[in-house]
């Protein structure tokens, strides 16, 4: 039998630090091995990208190819889309024995997932969203948490009173992007929103929305008063940002380039981490010339020659 790895919850980690850094969901991108990286590099806690939780209770196939972890991959969050309390929790019953704990994903602005009734729409929907925390809160253990991540409303009083339903219902934490459901990337955060949500609310409250770095992570702490960081691009342009680094080293591609292809990323998935962690380091001929590159053997022998790496 496996032994048995000793690590921080994710509540014991919101009572003991003084700020939680938080790897998001990320569709295609927070797999394990993504995910083993930025442990590496002072990542407290990962979430995995968003799985459908309908399909991934109904197929043994969706389950393998949506989900893989490993013995060290602690403390992890499942991230989920559903439209219903039965399905988030079905599924989160699945997974409960290899993480700990189960996100549902109510940010998600993408027009395929209203139309199903998944992500921001449930932001639309406060009563049948707590309603899902509590049905879901109910049928896992106390110490497994229970959470959700927002977006915001147009009017702010509606978020913060839609957070005190959602604690109310049972959450562990919250997770709030400060961002409106039209609004994209170039729109500045709404940092004051966040300290409103975290102000009316007991339970950890983790900020989301342009943290590029650990200054960008304390700075929101002191305006906030949050408990925890996440960030989703920060991290994919530098993994190891939450060590301080303010650009990625490059020990880190090494420990990427070592990591994957021990673990057997697909090529595609391999490629576009290191397009996005070698971004700032390339000139523009460069990066051309990267990114096209088709085959791992060829992004090796590209990597032994710029950084003179050995593999
Ligand atoms: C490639 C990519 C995939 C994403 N997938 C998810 C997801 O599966 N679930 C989710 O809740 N948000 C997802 N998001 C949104 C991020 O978790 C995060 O809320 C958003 O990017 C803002 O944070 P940032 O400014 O740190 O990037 C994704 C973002 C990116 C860039």
């Amino acid at each position: 039998m496996a032994e048995e790895r000793t690590y921080l919850k994710p509540m014991t980690l919101f009572e003991t630090k003084d700020l939680v850094t938080i790897c998001a969901p990320m569709v295609r991108y927070s797999k394990l091995a993504f995910r083993s990286l930025v442990r590496k590099y002072g990542c407290d806690l990962c979430f995995t990208p968003m799985i459908i939780s309908d399909s991934f209770i109904q197929s043994i196939r969706a389950r393998h190819s949506d989900f893989t972890t490993s013995h060290s991959d602690r403390p992890l969050i499942v991230q989920f889309a559903a439209s219903s309390g039965e399905d988030w929790a079905k599924a989160a019953q699945i997974v409960a024995p290899y993480c700990d704990g189960v996100d549902l994903n109510c940010g998600c602005p993408q027009r395929w997932a209203m139309a199903e009734g998944y992500g921001a729409c449930l932001i639309h929907k406060p009563h049948l969203l707590a309603d899902m925390v509590r049905l879901t809160r109910a049928e896992l253990p106390q110490d497994f948490t229970v959470s959700v991540k927002i977006r915001l409303h147009k009017d702010v009083r509606r978020t913060v009173e839609m957070a005190r339903q959602i604690e109310a219902a049972g959450a562990s934490f919250l997770t709030v992007h400060g961002r409106t459901q039209d609004q994209r990337g170039g729109v500045p955060v709404n940092l004051e929103a966040i300290a409103d949500i975290k102000a009316a609310l007991t339970i950890p409250v983790v900020a989301n929305g342009d943290i590029r770095s650990l200054d960008d992570a304390f700075r929101v702490k002191d305006i906030t008063k949050v408990d925890g960081v996440m960030s989703a691009q920060g991290l994919l342009e530098n993994p190891a940002m939450f060590s301080g680094a303010t650009s990625t080293p490059l020990e880190c591609v090494k420990e990427w380039v070592r990591t994957s292809l021990s673990l057997g990323t697909p090529f595609s998935t391999f490629h576009h981490h290191l397009i996005y962690m070698m971004e700032k380091s390339l000139c523009r001929a460069e990066r051309r010339y990267f990114n096209g590159l088709g085959s791992t053997s060829g992004v090796l022998a590209y990597l032994s020659e710029k950084y003179t790496m050995e593999f």
